[in-house]
């Protein structure tokens, strides 16, 4: 992709498109000059990593905004965490599927996202090995390399494959995801897949090839672009209790093609509440297990 050519032929428009394709453009760069070479890799925890790819897409994104836009808040995953409740807000994750990425599976992207009052306004969210583009605009709809895309119409569990991640955790968050899938099974579902990139997982339930995704435990730039896309394709992306995504702190997630919405969080919120259950209240939970 080229920042100019993906303007021209943008099926969606906004002031900040041009910033936002332009950084995007950067970091995909640093991404691709990197990709299956000996890269640094420091530990953040149970095989939880940073690389030198994800800083340098990092700084990349965040330099473009920061020079037309050096008012604007911003939160990426790596390296800056200004106020989540900002007038004007980006929110990135430069390489979201390290593991992926480290491994040479050219399944990842970079997202990015412009909040304004703390409403989504634009998403980006780009696989630069496989250059496929998913691009949405607040009321302009989502767009898949120039396609617009809607989600699965399904209603029933049991005629739709279905999509998770499992968080760093390897407790008592693993073992509920475990038992949420095999619930899942039970309910006669066409399958369950795990890519490991949770910005595309929910840019592939908007395009309609899964009717729906979940995870116990994503932070507010896994999700903050990947929700708009799904939003503008008719879908829905909400926590295990039913309540909107936050963007001050990290959370479990339902996104579905909306139809199976209310039988979807029946499932997951069975795990989800003894996932929960001796710790005081359940937004803080996640601050216990890493
Ligand atoms: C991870 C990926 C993965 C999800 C993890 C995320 P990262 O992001 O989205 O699919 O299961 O919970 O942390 O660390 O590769 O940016
Ligand atoms: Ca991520
Ligand atoms: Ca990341």
């Amino acid at each position: 992709m080229n920042d100019q050519e993906a303007l021209r032929s943008s099926p969606v428009h906004h002031p900040l498109l041009e910033t936002a394709l332009e950084s995007v453009v950067r970091g995909a760069k640093a991404l691709r000059e990197r990709f299956q070479t000996k890269v640094r890799i420091e530990s953040k925890g149970i095989a939880n990593f940073v690389t030198q790819a994800d800083l340098e897409s990092e700084l990349a994104i965040v330099n473009t905004i920061r020079d037309r836009h050096p008012d604007h808040a911003i939160i990426s995953e790596e390296s800056h965490s200004d106020r989540a409740d900002s007038k004007e807000l980006w929110i990135i994750d430069p390489l979201d599927g390290t593991s992926n990425f480290m491994h040479s599976i050219p399944h990842f992207a970079i997202s990015v996202a412009y909040y304004q009052e703390g409403r989504p306004e634009l998403g980006i969210v780009y696989n630069p090995i496989r250059d496929d583009l998913y691009l949405a605009v607040r009321g302009q709809g989502a767009w898949h390399n120039g396609a617009q895309q809607r989600v699965d119409e399904a209603d029933r569990i049991d005629a739709s494959m279905i999509l998770c991640g499992f968080y760093y955790d390897r407790g008592r968050m693993m073992q509920a995801t475990l038992d949420t899938i095999g619930d899942f099974f039970r309910n006669n579902i066409h399958g369950i897949r795990r890519f490991g990139a949770a910005a595309l997982d929910l840019c592939n339930v908007g395009c309609g090839q899964y009717g729906l995704f979940f995870e116990y435990k994503l932070h507010p730039w896994d999700y903050a672009a990947g929700q708009l896309f799904l939003n503008e394709a008719g879908g829905r992306a909400t926590d295990c209790n039913g309540q909107s995504l936050p963007l001050h702190q990290s959370s479990s997630i339902c996104a579905t093609n909306g139809h199976l919405h209310r039988r979807a969080l029946e499932i997951i919120e069975r795990h989800w509440t003894r996932l929960c259950a001796g710790y005081p209240s359940k937004s803080c939970f996640c601050k216990h297990i890493q």
